[in-house]
Protein backbone atom coordinates (compact mmCIF):
# COMPACT_ATOMS: atom_id res chain seq x y z
CA UNK A 1 0.00 0.00 0.00
CA UNK A 2 1.29 3.70 -0.77
CA UNK A 3 2.64 5.50 2.25
CA UNK A 4 0.31 7.61 2.14
CA UNK A 5 -2.82 6.04 1.82
CA UNK A 6 -1.56 3.94 4.87
CA UNK A 7 -1.12 7.08 6.88
CA UNK A 8 -4.69 7.79 5.79
CA UNK A 9 -6.04 4.62 6.58
CA UNK A 10 -4.36 4.82 10.24
CA UNK A 11 -5.97 8.52 10.67
CA UNK A 12 -9.23 6.95 10.05
CA UNK A 13 -8.70 4.44 12.35
CA UNK A 14 -7.71 6.03 14.98
CA UNK A 15 -10.49 8.66 14.10
CA UNK A 16 -12.93 5.67 14.90
CA UNK A 17 -11.31 4.61 17.73
CA UNK A 18 -13.29 7.11 19.78
CA UNK A 19 -16.03 7.59 17.80
CA UNK A 20 -17.10 3.95 17.36
CA UNK A 21 -19.03 4.21 20.73
CA UNK A 22 -21.21 7.50 19.97
CA UNK A 23 -21.38 6.47 16.54
CA UNK A 24 -25.36 5.68 16.71
CA UNK A 25 -26.17 8.16 18.70
CA UNK A 26 -24.65 10.79 16.48
CA UNK A 27 -24.70 10.01 13.05
CA UNK A 28 -28.88 9.59 12.64
CA UNK A 29 -28.66 13.22 12.60
CA UNK A 30 -26.66 13.85 9.28
CA UNK A 31 -25.80 10.41 7.47
CA UNK A 32 -29.48 10.99 5.72
CA UNK A 33 -31.34 8.81 3.04
CA UNK A 34 -29.66 5.33 4.01
CA UNK A 35 -33.16 3.92 4.66
CA UNK A 36 -34.60 5.20 1.17
CA UNK A 37 -31.26 4.12 -0.93
CA UNK A 38 -31.79 -0.03 0.64
CA UNK A 39 -35.81 0.65 -0.37
CA UNK A 40 -34.76 1.67 -3.84
CA UNK A 41 -32.39 -1.61 -4.72
CA UNK A 42 -33.62 -3.47 -7.52
CA UNK A 43 -34.63 -6.69 -7.82
CA UNK A 44 -31.68 -9.32 -7.31
CA UNK A 45 -31.10 -13.07 -8.43
CA UNK A 46 -31.38 -15.35 -5.87
CA UNK A 47 -28.98 -15.76 -2.87
CA UNK A 48 -27.32 -12.67 -4.15
CA UNK A 49 -23.86 -11.51 -2.93
CA UNK A 50 -23.71 -8.17 -1.17
CA UNK A 51 -21.06 -6.34 -0.10
CA UNK A 52 -20.91 -3.10 2.05
CA UNK A 53 -17.62 -1.34 1.74
CA UNK A 54 -17.43 0.71 4.79
CA UNK A 55 -20.13 -0.95 6.91
CA UNK A 56 -19.57 0.59 10.08
CA UNK A 57 -21.19 -0.32 12.98
CA UNK A 58 -23.51 -2.53 10.95
CA UNK A 59 -27.02 -0.18 10.49
CA UNK A 60 -27.22 -0.72 6.90
CA UNK A 61 -26.04 -4.68 7.20
CA UNK A 62 -29.03 -4.89 9.60
CA UNK A 63 -31.50 -3.94 7.08
CA UNK A 64 -30.03 -5.86 3.88
CA UNK A 65 -30.62 -8.59 6.21
CA UNK A 66 -34.41 -7.72 6.69
CA UNK A 67 -34.71 -6.52 2.67
CA UNK A 68 -32.68 -9.64 1.51
CA UNK A 69 -33.28 -12.88 3.87
CA UNK A 70 -31.60 -14.88 1.24
CA UNK A 71 -28.49 -13.30 0.42
CA UNK A 72 -24.76 -14.15 1.16
CA UNK A 73 -23.87 -10.46 3.01
CA UNK A 74 -19.96 -9.37 3.84
CA UNK A 75 -19.49 -6.00 5.40
CA UNK A 76 -16.10 -4.61 5.43
CA UNK A 77 -14.16 -1.87 7.17
CA UNK A 78 -10.59 -1.19 8.26
CA UNK A 79 -11.60 -0.02 11.66
CA UNK A 80 -11.73 -3.09 13.90
CA UNK A 81 -13.32 -0.88 16.27
CA UNK A 82 -16.01 -0.09 13.93
CA UNK A 83 -16.09 -4.36 13.63
CA UNK A 84 -16.84 -4.94 16.78
CA UNK A 85 -20.03 -2.41 17.06
CA UNK A 86 -21.45 -4.12 14.12
CA UNK A 87 -20.33 -7.99 15.34
CA UNK A 88 -22.69 -7.22 18.08
CA UNK A 89 -25.95 -6.22 15.98
CA UNK A 90 -25.97 -9.00 13.05
CA UNK A 91 -28.22 -11.83 12.71
CA UNK A 92 -25.85 -14.30 14.14
CA UNK A 93 -28.36 -17.64 12.40
CA UNK A 94 -27.49 -15.96 8.84
CA UNK A 95 -24.30 -15.91 6.96
CA UNK A 96 -23.04 -12.50 7.14
CA UNK A 97 -19.42 -12.37 7.19
CA UNK A 98 -17.45 -9.19 8.46
CA UNK A 99 -14.10 -8.32 7.67
CA UNK A 100 -11.42 -6.34 8.92
CA UNK A 101 -9.40 -4.80 6.79
CA UNK A 102 -8.95 -2.10 4.04
CA UNK A 103 -10.98 -2.26 1.06
CA UNK A 104 -8.71 -1.31 -2.43
CA UNK A 105 -5.11 -2.81 -1.07
CA UNK A 106 -5.27 -6.13 -2.51
CA UNK A 107 -5.15 -8.49 -0.02
CA UNK A 108 -9.01 -9.73 -0.60
CA UNK A 109 -9.62 -11.40 -3.55
CA UNK A 110 -13.69 -11.94 -3.75
CA UNK A 111 -16.14 -14.23 -5.74
CA UNK A 112 -18.36 -11.49 -7.72
CA UNK A 113 -20.81 -9.13 -5.97
CA UNK A 114 -24.34 -8.64 -7.24
CA UNK A 115 -24.24 -5.77 -5.19
CA UNK A 116 -21.75 -3.76 -3.40
CA UNK A 117 -23.00 -0.60 -1.32
CA UNK A 118 -21.10 2.43 0.02
CA UNK A 119 -23.22 4.39 2.16
CA UNK A 120 -20.85 7.20 3.30
CA UNK A 121 -18.01 6.01 2.90
CA UNK A 122 -16.93 6.81 -0.81
CA UNK A 123 -16.14 10.80 0.29
CA UNK A 124 -13.70 9.49 3.16
CA UNK A 125 -11.64 7.63 0.25
CA UNK A 126 -9.84 11.28 -1.15
CA UNK A 127 -7.53 10.49 -4.15
CA UNK A 128 -8.42 6.75 -3.71
CA UNK A 129 -11.90 7.24 -4.69
CA UNK A 130 -11.33 6.58 -8.28
CA UNK A 131 -8.78 3.37 -7.63
CA UNK A 132 -11.72 2.22 -5.67
CA UNK A 133 -14.33 2.53 -7.35
CA UNK A 134 -12.65 0.69 -10.31
CA UNK A 135 -11.91 -2.10 -8.06
CA UNK A 136 -15.93 -2.19 -7.22
CA UNK A 137 -16.64 -2.19 -11.18
CA UNK A 138 -13.74 -5.17 -11.37
CA UNK A 139 -15.71 -6.91 -8.21
CA UNK A 140 -18.86 -6.93 -9.27
CA UNK A 141 -21.03 -10.05 -11.94
CA UNK A 142 -21.68 -8.01 -15.26
CA UNK A 143 -25.16 -7.22 -14.48
CA UNK A 144 -24.04 -6.14 -11.10
CA UNK A 145 -25.38 -3.10 -9.36
CA UNK A 146 -23.94 -0.26 -7.21
CA UNK A 147 -25.39 1.35 -4.65
CA UNK A 148 -24.61 5.07 -2.69
CA UNK A 149 -25.30 6.88 -0.60
CA UNK A 150 -23.10 10.09 0.58
CA UNK A 151 -22.42 13.86 0.96
CA UNK A 152 -22.56 15.35 -2.50
CA UNK A 153 -21.58 19.41 -2.35
CA UNK A 154 -21.61 22.17 -0.19
CA UNK A 155 -22.31 26.12 -1.17
CA UNK A 156 -20.15 26.91 2.17
CA UNK A 157 -16.06 26.40 2.18
CA UNK A 158 -16.35 26.67 5.71
CA UNK A 159 -18.35 23.96 6.11
CA UNK A 160 -16.24 21.53 3.28
CA UNK A 161 -13.07 22.79 5.47
CA UNK A 162 -14.79 21.48 8.56
CA UNK A 163 -16.03 18.37 6.91
CA UNK A 164 -12.50 17.97 5.89
CA UNK A 165 -10.98 18.03 9.26
CA UNK A 166 -13.43 14.86 9.83
CA UNK A 167 -11.55 13.08 6.45
CA UNK A 168 -14.67 13.77 4.77
CA UNK A 169 -14.37 15.41 1.03
CA UNK A 170 -17.52 17.28 0.08
CA UNK A 171 -16.79 18.73 -3.52
CA UNK A 172 -19.32 17.44 -6.03
CA UNK A 173 -17.01 15.06 -7.73
CA UNK A 174 -19.03 11.67 -6.93
CA UNK A 175 -21.67 11.93 -9.38
CA UNK A 176 -19.20 11.79 -12.71
CA UNK A 177 -17.00 9.43 -11.20
CA UNK A 178 -19.90 6.94 -10.42
CA UNK A 179 -21.18 8.10 -14.40
CA UNK A 180 -18.51 7.28 -15.98
CA UNK A 181 -18.10 2.96 -14.36
CA UNK A 182 -22.15 2.58 -13.82
CA UNK A 183 -24.84 3.13 -16.10
CA UNK A 184 -27.26 5.23 -13.55
CA UNK A 185 -30.53 3.89 -12.67
CA UNK A 186 -31.25 6.63 -9.78
CA UNK A 187 -29.67 9.62 -9.26
CA UNK A 188 -30.91 11.95 -6.32
CA UNK A 189 -29.21 15.16 -5.04
CA UNK A 190 -31.23 15.87 -2.29
CA UNK A 191 -31.13 18.94 0.44
CA UNK A 192 -30.19 18.87 3.70
CA UNK A 193 -30.37 21.37 6.71
CA UNK A 194 -32.00 23.93 4.27
CA UNK A 195 -29.00 23.47 2.01
CA UNK A 196 -26.29 23.56 4.29
CA UNK A 197 -25.48 20.90 2.37
CA UNK A 198 -26.66 18.16 -0.64
CA UNK A 199 -26.81 14.11 -0.51
CA UNK A 200 -26.38 12.13 -3.19
CA UNK A 201 -28.53 8.96 -3.74
CA UNK A 202 -27.12 6.70 -6.69
CA UNK A 203 -27.75 2.92 -8.07
CA UNK A 204 -26.22 2.16 -11.11
CA UNK A 205 -25.36 -0.60 -12.99
CA UNK A 206 -21.81 -1.74 -14.36
CA UNK A 207 -21.01 -0.60 -17.35
CA UNK A 208 -19.37 -3.62 -19.55
CA UNK A 209 -15.50 -3.09 -19.46
CA UNK A 210 -14.94 -2.43 -23.26
CA UNK A 211 -17.43 1.09 -22.55
CA UNK A 212 -14.98 2.63 -20.05
C1 LIG B 1 -19.00 7.45 7.87
S1 LIG B 1 -18.67 5.76 8.17
C2 LIG B 1 -20.10 4.99 7.42
C3 LIG B 1 -20.48 3.69 8.10
C4 LIG B 1 -21.72 3.01 7.53
N1 LIG B 1 -21.56 2.67 6.15
C5 LIG B 1 -22.94 3.88 7.72
O1 LIG B 1 -23.57 4.27 6.74
O2 LIG B 1 -23.28 4.15 8.89
C6 LIG B 1 -17.39 5.37 7.01
C7 LIG B 1 -16.73 4.03 7.29
O3 LIG B 1 -15.88 3.71 6.19
C8 LIG B 1 -14.73 3.06 6.70
N2 LIG B 1 -13.67 3.11 5.67
C9 LIG B 1 -13.03 4.21 5.19
N3 LIG B 1 -12.15 3.84 4.23
C10 LIG B 1 -12.25 2.49 4.09
C11 LIG B 1 -11.60 1.51 3.27
N4 LIG B 1 -10.65 1.84 2.37
N5 LIG B 1 -11.94 0.22 3.41
C12 LIG B 1 -12.88 -0.17 4.30
N6 LIG B 1 -13.52 0.72 5.12
C13 LIG B 1 -13.22 2.02 5.02
C14 LIG B 1 -14.43 3.83 7.99
O4 LIG B 1 -13.62 3.09 8.87
C15 LIG B 1 -15.85 4.03 8.53
O5 LIG B 1 -16.26 3.00 9.39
Amino acid sequence: MEPDIELRNKKIERYYRLHSSIYDWTRWSFLFGREELLNRIPELPPNPRILEIGCGTGTNLTNLEYLFPDALIYGMDLSGDMIRQARTKVDKSRQITLVNGAYGDNKFNFEPFNLILLSYSLSMLGSQAEQIMKQVHRDLTSDGYVAVVDFSDTRFSWFQRWMKLNHVAIDGQLTSLLNRLFIPRLTQHKKAYLGLWRYLLFIGRRRPSADI
